[in-house]
């Protein structure tokens, strides 16, 4: 098991989380427990834990319904309805057992109910594990808008137990695995030789693969918690992969948004070779692993002009000119770098 040192509190990785989990919940001594979690991680998760850390079995329940879809403010009122009608205090513990969805949603929650409570993260997904459940970024989609209100609130700890994903399926594996490869060519290219050669699902959500990937996205964490700088760098691949997943999402059809983010670091990458961030053997190897374990995505016409909008509105735009984190060979990375529109039709071409 893997204890890793964020900014003030612990992220435990390994099967060995649940007595880290019962070490902390003793510490502590909350008044209540409330766990959020959704209809899979109530199914398939939920009766691990209890198993587990017997002390919640006195927990209550707050079930969400699963789904970006439902990441609203709606569902806030409902969550803050039941917590007050259950009797949370400043001294209860919120426990955000699940995907990306839960562990906004619950942290935004847990961030503002009476000013702010304390809440950890279980995530249940390699999505959730590696990525959204680290870094203090918590928040709701609002009028159209993914994450349009939220906070940087940090949870009490964060408790990584690989043995949530034995039943997770492999689009879901592949879909959080997108982010193990973005962490690892801006950050690390030794990394990167190891990802290189894994092939099958079960390595993709191999122990040390997730330890390594949380420890590179907390050490960048750890230096710009607000994103006024080199957090920035966790964006390659998704200022086109975002677009992308928008698009798709405004035409109704099945995107996930690991999928996107690894169709928008392929055509990344080639920004990057054309700007001669990366060389040519660079930028085939990345594009080639990635083209075999992710389907192609089919880009329209349509798609790619809803696409060519949002990115005009991308947030890390700055006066007007399209604004991307590109690896600087891999393992290295280059903040603001100047693309313009055309660069990004051309590689949607190629794409
Ligand atoms: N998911 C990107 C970040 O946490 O900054």
């Amino acid at each position: 098991m893997a204890t890793i040192k964020s900014t003030s509190y612990n992220i435990y990785v390994g099967e060995k989380s649940f007595d880290e989990l019962n070490k902390f919940i003793k510490k502590q001594s909350y008044s209540k427990y409330v766990i959020i979690c959704d209809e899979n991680s109530l199914t398939h998760c939920l009766p691990k834990l209890l198993f587990n850390c017997e002390v919640l079995n006195q927990a209550e329940i707050i079930e969400l319904e699963s789904g970006e879809e439902n990441k609203t403010l709606e569902t806030c009122t409902q969550v803050w309805g039941a917590l007050t009608d259950i009797g949370v205090d400043k001294k209860s513990l919120i426990i955000n057992l699940g995907g990306g969805v839960v562990s906004d949603l619950g942290g935004f929650v847990a961030s503002v109910f009476k000013r702010g409570i304390h809440f950890i993260n279980i995530p249940t997904t390699l999505l959730s594990m590696v990525d959204a459940s680290v870094g203090g970024k918590t928040g709701i989609d609002f009028s159209g808008i993914k994450n349009l209100i939220g906070t940087i609130t940090e949870p009490k700890a964060i408790f990584a137990n690989p043995v949530f994903l034995e039943t997770l399926p492999l689009r879901q594996i592949k879909n959080g695995y997108a982010e193990v490869i973005k962490i690892a060519l801006i950050s690390d290219a030794a990394f990167w030789l190891v990802l290189k050669k894994l092939k099958n699902s079960i390595q993709f959500r191999n122990e040390e693969i997730i330890t390594k990937a949380i420890e590179l996205k907390n050490v960048i964490v750890k230096k710009d918690l607000h994103e006024e700088n080199i957090r920035k760098s966790l964006n390659f691949g998704h200022s086109i992969g975002h677009a992308l997943e928008s698009a798709l999402i405004k035409q109704e059809k099945d995107i996930l948004h690991g999928e996107a983010v690894a169709a928008g670091t392929i055509m990344e990458t080639q920004i990057a070779y054309q700007q001669k961030r990366i060389t040519k053997k660079e930028c085939d190897e990345i594009c080639i692993y990635l083209h075999s374990i992710y389907p192609k995505i089919k880009i329209t016409k349509e798609t790619q002009a809803l696409m060519m909008e949002y990115i005009k509105h991308d947030k890390k735009n700055e006066g007007g000119a399209l604004c991307f984190a590109l690896p600087k060979s891999i393992g290295k990375y280059e903040l603001s770098c100047i693309v313009m529109p055309q660069d990004v039709k051309n590689v949607i071409e190629l794409y």
